[in-house]
């Protein structure tokens, strides 16, 4: 399980050091009481921030401190709850340059670090990773991921995976092979990785014929998942089509999710599953 809004910081909290925990506590409680894993998501993002972070009058000092406060705030509520952190997500541009954020105009680089220390102190047994999308084939982007694991390492910080979001469009995955080949690199720093945030997308309304091809394509990331010793998990974001993001971001798009807007099993769903033998 991950909460896919509920422990982002802006949902969190509307002033510093005033936290919700309301929506955050069901998920986390929900999945300790039932016995599902748990991945956090997110701490360091720049989207989907507390306005008084966003328009916070910070210099390095106070940013550093602000974002040390939060990460031991949430961490610390979570330990031992949440088995994964997504410590910093999406800090690249596609040409594998840093995004100018908030964080990096500010900090630079040295913000992604800062990030996993905090991240380690509050709760060392927690795995923390690197989280992305477009990250699944060699590349320009890639090779920016590889600069922040080598960055992050060389602070003596710790870092656990990689995780690659996969978000994609049905027919235009990256490819088993591409997938492997990438996670081989990753796995060279001596990290794990996952599919974090897994969704297949196509124009709608979906026919048949996509509806195939959508399994197809599932099976084949769940394969490269499968396949990679150090690959530990497939996460899907939202399982039903009735509540993904798809729709509200790309117009004319949806149906991405293993399960329909009804809750029944679409093809996708039997896509991963035949792979995985579930
Ligand atoms: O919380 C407000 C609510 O108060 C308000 O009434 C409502 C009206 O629009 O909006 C609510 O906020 C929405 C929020 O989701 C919670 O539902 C935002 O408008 C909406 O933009 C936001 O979308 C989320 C998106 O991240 C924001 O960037 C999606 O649900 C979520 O699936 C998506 O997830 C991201 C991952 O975190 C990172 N990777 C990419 C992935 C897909 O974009």
């Amino acid at each position: 399980m991950v909460p896919e809004n509920a422990m982002k910081w802006g949902e969190l909290s509307t002033a510093r050091g005033v936290y919700n925990w309301t929506a955050a506590d069901a998920i986390a409680n929900y999945a300790e009481e039932n016995g599902k894993y748990l991945r956090c998501h997110v701490l360091v993002w720049h989207s989907q921030l507390p306005t008084w972070v966003e328009e916070g009058n910070w210099d390095n000092e106070t940013l550093v401190e602000v974002v040390q406060e939060h990460i031991a705030e949430v961490v610390g509520r979570y330990k031992g709850k949440c088995k994964d952190w997504d410590v910093v997500n999406e800090a690249l541009n596609e040409d594998g340059t840093y995004r100018e954020t908030l964080f990096y105009n500010i900090t630079g680089e040295a913000y992604i670090p800062i990030a996993f220390k905090a991240a380690a102190e509050a709760d060392p047994e927690a795995n923390l990773f690197y989280n992305d999308y477009n990250i699944g084939a060699a590349g320009n982007k890639t090779a920016g991921v590889e600069r922040i694991i080598q960055l992050v390492q060389s602070y003596d910080a710790k870092i656990d995976g990689i995780g690659l979001q996969s978000h994609y469009v049905v027919a235009d995955t990256n490819s088993y092979q591409a997938i492997s080949n990438i996670m081989d690199t990753y796995t060279s720093y001596d990290l794990n990785v996952v599919i974090s945030e897994l969704d297949i997308r196509m124009e709608l309304p979906s026919n048949s014929t996509q509806l195939i091809q959508q399994q197809l394509d599932y099976a084949g990331v769940c394969a490269a998942c499968r396949d990679e010793e150090r690959c530990k998990g497939i996460t899907v974001w939202q399982f039903t089509d009735k509540y993904s993001w798809v729709p509200d971001v790309f117009e004319g798009e949806g149906d991405a999710c293993p399960w329909d807007e009804d809750y029944n099993k679409k093809p996708a769903y039997y896509g991963c599953a035949s792979v995985l033998s579930v």
